[in-house]
Parts: structure tokens; sequence; C-alpha cells
């Protein structure tokens, strides 16, 4: 079947309001003759924070579940066919098929999500909820484990020390940030000061001590700074996690990138919102710790982790490239 890769690339402003680590959008879309390859930019690439290429691929993932649920709502009928090759930076490619995509989102659903960092009401994620976003990681195989959020402030307070005490990974996590709107790509990529739900002084704040953290690294920074973060899981709410089956593999990661979006979109068109921490992952102590809790023998098949909740308020909308 053609693909009519004019009507697709209209859609691209939707295409690109996947999530993506640190918003660094890294997909790229190459048009070819029957179809469009899916791959990515490895400037737009996490190499000290996401050293195993995980949360790119997650992102990936996402970005090829969001390109499928959009061109279907658009009357397209495309699907996505695996292909993953490292060496050409693909991970698989869209082409037209007989029928659009089954799914119970649209473009409306993909807009509306957000990433929500504020403060979140106290409750967890009901029994029932939680049944279904399992049984949305058990269609790769997967599943999710729901922990109360009190009890992960301390690993995230380690995660986050770890974070500002490795200078490679604060450095670029600092190269995303746009804590200004004077910031010249504040409305293209990144984290602003607004999707951080920080106030214009804690953007003051954080800007300084980045800073100043190659001086004051070793003089505790890093500590004072992971106490800041305290707030995010001190509440009476809960912490998702998402796990692979053994020997998930690259293309399986992308696969769990595409159920990341449906569990978010299902949480989002309920009014909940997700906060991921993936630094919980990200520190190899607290990510085996996290592990033995949930009794898996191998920690990384912990693939993702966000604190989800009903928000108390709106978040700011995320800057794209593409809009
Ligand atoms: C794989 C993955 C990992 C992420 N990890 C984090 C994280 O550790 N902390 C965080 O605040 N946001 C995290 N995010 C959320 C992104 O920063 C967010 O999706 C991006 O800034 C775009 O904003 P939006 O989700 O509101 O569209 C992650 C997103 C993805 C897809």
């Amino acid at each position: 079947m053609n693909l009519d890769v004019t009507a697709v690339r209209r859609l691209e402003p939707d295409f690109w309001r996947a999530p993506s680590a640190h918003n660094t959008q890294p997909w790229v879309l190459r048009y070819i003759a029957n179809g469009v390859d899916v791959g990515w930019d490895p400037a737009h690439a996490l190499p000290a924070a996401d050293p195993t290429g995980r949360d790119l691929r997650l992102s990936l993932g996402a970005f090829v579940e969001t390109c499928l649920i959009v061109a279907a709502d658009a009357g397209l009928a495309v699907e996505y066919v695996s292909d993953h090759d490292e060496r050409a930076r693909r991970v698989g490619r869209l082409i037209g098929t007989t029928r659009p995509y089954g799914s119970p989102f649209d473009a409306a659903a993909v807009r509306a999500r957000s990433t929500n960092r504020g403060e979140y009401l106290p409750g967890v994620v009901p029994d029932d909820l939680l049944v279904r976003i399992d049984a949305l990681a058990g269609e790769v195989n997967g599943w999710v484990a729901a922990l109360p959020s009190r009890g992960l402030v301390e690993p995230l307070a380690a995660a986050d020390r770890h974070l500002f005490g490795d200078a490679a990974v604060s450095a670029e996590l600092a190269d995303w940030l746009r804590l200004t709107p004077r910031h010249p790509r504040y409305r293209v990529d990144g984290l602003t000061d607004r999707a951080l739900a920080l106030s214009r002084a804690q953007a003051l704040g954080l800007r300084v001590a980045l800073r100043a953290l190659p001086t004051l690294r070793r003089a505790g920074l890093p500590r004072l700074l992971a106490a800041s973060s305290r707030s995010t899981l001190g509440y009476d709410g809960c912490v998702l996690v998402l796990v692979a089956p053994a020997g998930c593999g690259p293309a399986g990661d992308v696969e769990f990138g595409r159920v990341l979006m449906r569990i978010w979109l299902t949480l989002s068109e309920l009014g909940l919102a997700c906060h991921p921490v993936s630094q919980l992952i990200d520190c190899a102590t607290t990510r085996a710790r996290l592990a033995e809790r949930l009794g898996v023998a191998d920690p990384a098949r912990l693939l993702h982790a966000a604190r989800v909740g009903r928000p108390a308020g709106p978040s700011a909308r995320s800057a794209r490239r593409v809009q």
C-alpha cells in the first residue's frame, strides 16, 4: 500500500507532541519512496545521563505510537514495522497499510497530555486503573508495580545527589535547561522554568547553583540541590515502575516506549498526570535497591519510574521544534 507522504508530513506538529527525556525530541523522520523511516539524531541523545540509550528508545517508541494515533485520527492507514539498526540510527518504518491504526486515543488526546511537575493531591492509583495499566504493559510481557511515594523520598535524594555529583550528567542537564525566557531555545526544546514548575526565584537559584556546581561540587552543593527535590515524593502518593521481561533488547525498549505513551494517555484522559523520576533508574545503586524491593533479579529490567496522580493545578505546555 502506498503512503500519502505529503499528508503524513502535514501531521508533524502533532507527532512532535510526543514526550522525550529532557525534551530533546531526538526523533528524525526520513521520507523515502514508500514510507517514512523513524530514526534519531545523536546530537539529541543524552550520552551522559542515558549511556545505554534506554530513555532514547523509550522516547522513540512514544513518538512511534504518537505518529500512529495522529495518522489514524487523520484517516491515514499507517502501520509501524520495527527494523532496528543501530548503525543506521533507525528504529523502524512507517508504511501504508489497509486500515488506520486502532487506538482509543486521538490527536486531541495527544495534544492534551503533558508532564506535570507541580504539586499532586494525596491519593494512589485506584486498583482497577492499575489493573488496566498493568494489562497495557502485559501486551509486551512487562508489568507495572505501584509503590508508595513516601518510601522513595530517600532513594530519590540519593539519586539526585548522584546526578548533581556527576560532572558530565549535570552539565548535560544544564545544557537542556531553559530557565529564562531570554534563552534562545526557550520555545524550541529542552526544559523551561515553567515546565519545571519553578518560580522565578527558584529558576534563578537553580541557574546560579548550576553555574557554581563545578567549583562547589566537593563542598556539598549536590546534597543541597538534591534536598530541594524532597517534596517531589514526600506526600501520600504513588510511583509506578515499568518492568520489562528478561532479554527485552533495543527493539523491545521501543515497544515499551509505545506502551508508555498508551499508559500516559490513559492517565491523562482520566485527569491524572505523570512526573517521571528517571534518576531512580539511572543511578545504579537506587536502581538495584528498587529492583530488590520489587523482587526483580536483574535491575536492567526496570525501564521507567514516574510519580502518578491527580495534579493540584495545570502544567505549562512544553516547547517543540516543530509546531
Ligand atoms: C523516557 C522518558 C524519560 C523521562 N524522564 C524524566 C525525568 O526523569 N524527569 C522529568 O522531570 N521528566 C522526565 N521526562 C519527561 C520529559 O521531560 C517530557 O516528556 C518533556 O519535557 C516534554 O514535555 P511534555 O511531556 O509535557 O510534553 C521523561 C520523558 C521520557 C519520554
